[in-house]
């Protein structure tokens, strides 16, 4: 992992109008500065193996099982919760039937996906694990894991490389005041009984995480004994699975509100088929509003906003964090090989929610094809929309110029009705979702460096969509930002040499605003590609 991409790691926020509102101009820079901070002390995490995973598979089941290697962490970094949670939280159950020796193989080492891959047959046992090597495959042979009388170890909670999960079965008493999930566990254990876990599916970005509430999961063999006196009356007694998940964090930004809430819930809800009961942290009512359709469909009960309850809930099933299939840089996207839905599988549900007609782009040869010009109202606005209109118009295009403002349901009619979407880099964007397969994407680039979040935050995910993806990047003279600082300004003439200054960037950037004013002729081509696209199949 270059300084890069840590960097741009941290550069993908792009904030909303919200975000700033509600942290208020000098907190957010203050939160800004703050992350940079935290990034020299943060970057050992993403330096290869501070945790080991492992995966087991375990008979027919597939079971993760995930334990630190403490003195690489402990060497590398001071915890923040982040690293206090990568603790192992395992169940021991039963004597094991070996059949095998183990491998453990180590893969993926120098990628930011601290997994190990996986070995079959035999279970991974606990005294092992204290006294594993990370830098080489380790073989338990038979012999050895009867001598030590292995365990057999069921994990409940995992650590992904975006999110963190808990899924446990049983006796699960939930208490928000003290944001407690206390899993009542019958037969004796040894090891960790606590995990403390945030359950929003960013995992690795300080600010996000910030934001959110952590949880702390809880084994205990008596939960009515006295240290869980707070616990030990189930004031409510669910029938149905409840889930447990924050809306704090990046939420009340499109794009994130999508890439670590909406795909996240979905993958996870989805298969309880509405038989879920949904418990919100950091309550959010304006999100809850925003989405509502999506979280009626997800969930047949009215949720619980879960801090808010001074009484215990009991369930016999809990997960705990949404899952969120994704490698470290990708986002709008779910990773088929890891999840039983797929992308479009969800565009689906999308469209099923919101009644939306078209699942793919109709053939256009006896229509003229309509484009959707998304205006943004402060920053990187264009400038010069009802020209572009125009020129659209006399290519044979529809024109379709809107602000995504209104209601999700009735944007998402307005997206899914048109062929081809364009739009500065931001947010909005992310109304893609809702366009028809084998619609066209149109993504502005502004001056400044936009390149690498672009490609990860848009075109990458557009492939995943079933979309076809065109890119225009501004010349310099297209940027409100001559007007403001001149041809010979650093950051007109070499923004990426800006973008390397760190803090600077952020100024710059983002908290600099410009606007576009689309040249027309340098544009058109990419106009004509895009009604040329429809034409084809
Ligand atoms: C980490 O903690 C140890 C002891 O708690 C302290 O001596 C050390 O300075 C800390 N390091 C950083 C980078 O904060
Ligand atoms: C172990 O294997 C034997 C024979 O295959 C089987 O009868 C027994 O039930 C197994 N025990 C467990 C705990 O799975
Ligand atoms: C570990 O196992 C993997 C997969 O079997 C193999 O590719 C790799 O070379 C092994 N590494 C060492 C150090 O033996
Ligand atoms: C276990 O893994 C080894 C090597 O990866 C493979 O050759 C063997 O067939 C596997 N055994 C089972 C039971 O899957
Ligand atoms: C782990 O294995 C490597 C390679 O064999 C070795 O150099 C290293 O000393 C070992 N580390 C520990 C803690 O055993
Ligand atoms: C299991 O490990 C032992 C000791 O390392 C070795 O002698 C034996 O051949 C291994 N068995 C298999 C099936 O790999
Ligand atoms: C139980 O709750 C009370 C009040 O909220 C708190 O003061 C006390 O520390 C809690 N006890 C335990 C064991 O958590
Ligand atoms: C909830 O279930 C527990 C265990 O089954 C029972 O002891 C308790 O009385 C129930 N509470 C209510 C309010 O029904
Ligand atoms: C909910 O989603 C399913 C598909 O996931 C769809 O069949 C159904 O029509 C949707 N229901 C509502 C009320 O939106
Ligand atoms: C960009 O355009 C918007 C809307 O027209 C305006 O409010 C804003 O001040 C402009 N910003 C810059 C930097 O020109």
């Amino acid at each position: 992992m270059t300084e890069k991409n840590l960097y741009d790691t941290i550069l993908a926020r792009s904030f909303g109008k919200n975000d700033q509102k509600r942290l208020g101009y000098g907190a957010f820079i203050a939160s800004l500065l703050f992350v940079f901070t935290l990034c020299t002390v943060f970057k050992p995490y993403l330096s290869p193996l501070p945790i080991v995973e492992l995966q087991l598979s375990v008979d027919a089941g597939l079971r993760m099982l995930r334990i630190t290697e403490p003195q690489t962490l402990k060497s590398s970094n001071n915890a923040t919760s982040e690293e206090d949670a990568a603790e192992k939280l395992i169940i021991p159950t039963n004597q094991i039937n070996i059949t095998s020796n183990a491998t453990i193989t180590q893969s993926l080492i120098s990628s930011e996906v601290h997994e190990l891959s996986v070995f079959n047959d035999t279970n991974l046992l606990k005294n092992h694990l204290d006294s594993f090597n990370s830098t080489t495959n380790t073989t338990i042979s038979k012999e050895q894991v009867i001598s030590d009388q292995f365990k057999m170890e069921k994990p409940i909670c995992h650590k992904r490389t975006r999110t963190e999960l808990c899924e446990i079965t049983g006796d699960v008493r939930i208490n928000g005041k003290s944001a407690t999930v206390l899993a009542a566990i019958e037969f004796p254990f040894s090891g960790d009984s606590t995990w403390r876990m945030r359950p929003y599916a960013r995992k690795g970005d300080v600010m996000a995480m910030n934001r959110v509430r952590e949880w702390t999961v809880k084994l205990t063999q008596n939960a009515d004994q006295s240290e869980n006196a707070n616990f030990s009356r189930c004031v409510t007694n669910h029938s149905v699975p409840a889930m447990l998940f924050s809306l704090g964090g990046y939420t009340m930004n499109n794009f994130h509100d999508f890439t670590d809430v909406l795909i996240p819930l979905y993958t996870t809800a989805r298969r309880f088929n509405g038989e879920v009961q949904f418990l919100v942290t950091n309550k959010n009512l304006p999100w809850i509003n925003k989405f509502k359709e999506i979280l009626k469909n997800l969930s047949n009960y009215e949720l619980i906003y879960i801090d808010e309850e001074d009484e215990t809930h009991c369930f016999t099933s809990v997960v705990v964090g949404l899952n969120r299939h994704s490698e470290y840089f990708k986002e709008l996207t779910i990773d088929p090989s890891n999840s039983e839905y797929s992308m479009s599988d969800f565009r689906k549900f999308l469209r099923d929610t919101y009644s939306l007609r078209n699942a793919a782009v109709a053939t256009t040869r006896r229509r003229r094809p309509r484009i959707l010009i998304l205006s943004r109202g402060r920053s990187r606005a264009f400038t010069n929309s009802g020209e572009i209109a125009r020129s659209a118009r006399e290519i044979g295009f529809k024109v379709v110029v809107a602000e995504a403002n209104t209601g999700v349901a009735s944007f998402a009619r307005t997206v899914n009705s048109c062929d081809v979407m364009l739009g500065v880099h931001g947010a909005g964007l992310t109304n893609m979702v809702f366009l028809p397969e084998k619609a066209v994407v149109i993504q502005i680039l502004p001056i400044g460096g936009y390149e690498w979040l672009a490609k990860t935050d848009f075109e990458e995910p557009s492939k995943g969509m079933d979309l076809r993806y065109l890119e225009y990047k501004i010349a310099a003279e297209e940027s409100t930002l001559v007007k403001k600082y001149g041809r010979d300004h650093e950051i007109v003439r070499d923004p990426s040499a800006v973008a390397k200054r760190g803090w600077e960037t952020f100024k710059s950037v983002y908290l600099v605003q410009q606007n576009v004013s689309i040249d027309i002729n340098r544009f058109k081509p990419v106009l004509f590609k895009a009604f040329e696209l429809l034409q084809r199949e």
